[in-house]
């Protein structure tokens, strides 16, 4: 697929996808989504992709947002239709990746921009990012899964307050509500989060995709997730990564994992 609102490349095993409609600050249009759908997938399909890293092009946005001028003529259907086909393609995808997605807030994550960073696996935020959910202004609510996972993330209070008043919150409180795990400025936000990538590479590719998936299970309505854990760990015994990593910590030498 050729993209024309996102850039994607590949280095050192860190695949860096990029929203690039500056003009529009990344707004999520129709055409963005189906493109970071494939985008995502691919690297996830890539054995040569062992990180993601989600960014914005440009100094002041990671994204403004869902696109407000397409669908600003909805019907019910048609919202309808917009959220459960955005959740699918995009958001439902991207948090149940079993490759980690880092979400490098470098601007404004506002709306769907904030949504998209929350359903990444966490969170880094420059200090001049602004994050928040403010859709009620438009008369709607969050759609892409703001509702729910914001709660998850910071707790329902401030969730509610956030959402009920439709304000931004800066990097610095969004760092002390838990949203995002560290500030830097923006020109160190990429190395920090390609640094944190080269030590999550370190360990076992396999033994990561389990973890989320059993991270994620705590997260999902009538999911066990004491049980997936048992599960997974157990599926771990039969993996030639942790052969590898057993074995090289009892010869007493760097694990060479092989990512099966
Ligand atoms: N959807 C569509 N276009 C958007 C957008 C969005 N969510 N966010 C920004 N844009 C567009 C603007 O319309 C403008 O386009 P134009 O130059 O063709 O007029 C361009 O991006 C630049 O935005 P602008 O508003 O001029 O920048 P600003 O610095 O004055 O304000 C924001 C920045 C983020 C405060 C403001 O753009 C904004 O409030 N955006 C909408 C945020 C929102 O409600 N998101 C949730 C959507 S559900």
């Amino acid at each position: 697929m050729n993209y024309k609102n996102i850039l994607s490349k590949t280095e050192n095993g860190i695949t860096t996808i990029t929203i690039n409609r500056p003009k529009k600050l990344n707004a999520l249009n129709k055409e963005t989504i189906e493109e970071l759908h494939d985008a995502f997938s691919h690297a996830e399909d890539d054995k040569n992709t062992k990180v993601i890293v989600l960014t914005g092009s440009g100094e002041k946005a990671f994204v403004a947002g869902a696109d407000i001028s397409e669908f600003a003529h909805f019907n019910v259907a048609e919202g309808q239709q917009l959220a459960a086909q955005g959740q699918g393609l995009l958001f439902d995808l991207v948090e149940n990746l079993s490759t980690p997605v880092i979400a490098a807030v470098n601007g404004f994550a506002l709306g769907g921009g904030l949504e998209l960073a929350m359903a990444c696996h966490f969170r880094i935020a420059s200090t001049n990012a602004k994050m928040g959910l403010p859709e009620v202004s438009l008369g709607v609510i969050p759609g892409y899964g703001g509702t729910q996972r914001l709660p998850q993330l910071v707790g329902k209070g401030r969730a509610m307050e956030m959402i009920m008043t439709a304000g931004m919150i800066g990097a610095n409180q969004a760092l002390s509500y838990g949203l995002v795990n560290h500030v830097k400025s923006q020109e160190e936000l990429l190395s920090c989060c390609y640094d944190i990538a080269k030590g999550i590479m370190r360990n076992s590719s396999v033994a990561i995709g389990k973890a989320i998936k059993s991270v994620n299970a705590n997260f999902k309505d009538g999911k066990n997730g004491f049980k997936v854990e048992i599960k997974q760990f157990g599926n771990c015994f039969g993996t030639a990564d942790f052969k590898e990593g057993t074995t090289a910590f009892l010869e007493k030498r760097k694990a060479d994992f092989p990512g099966k």
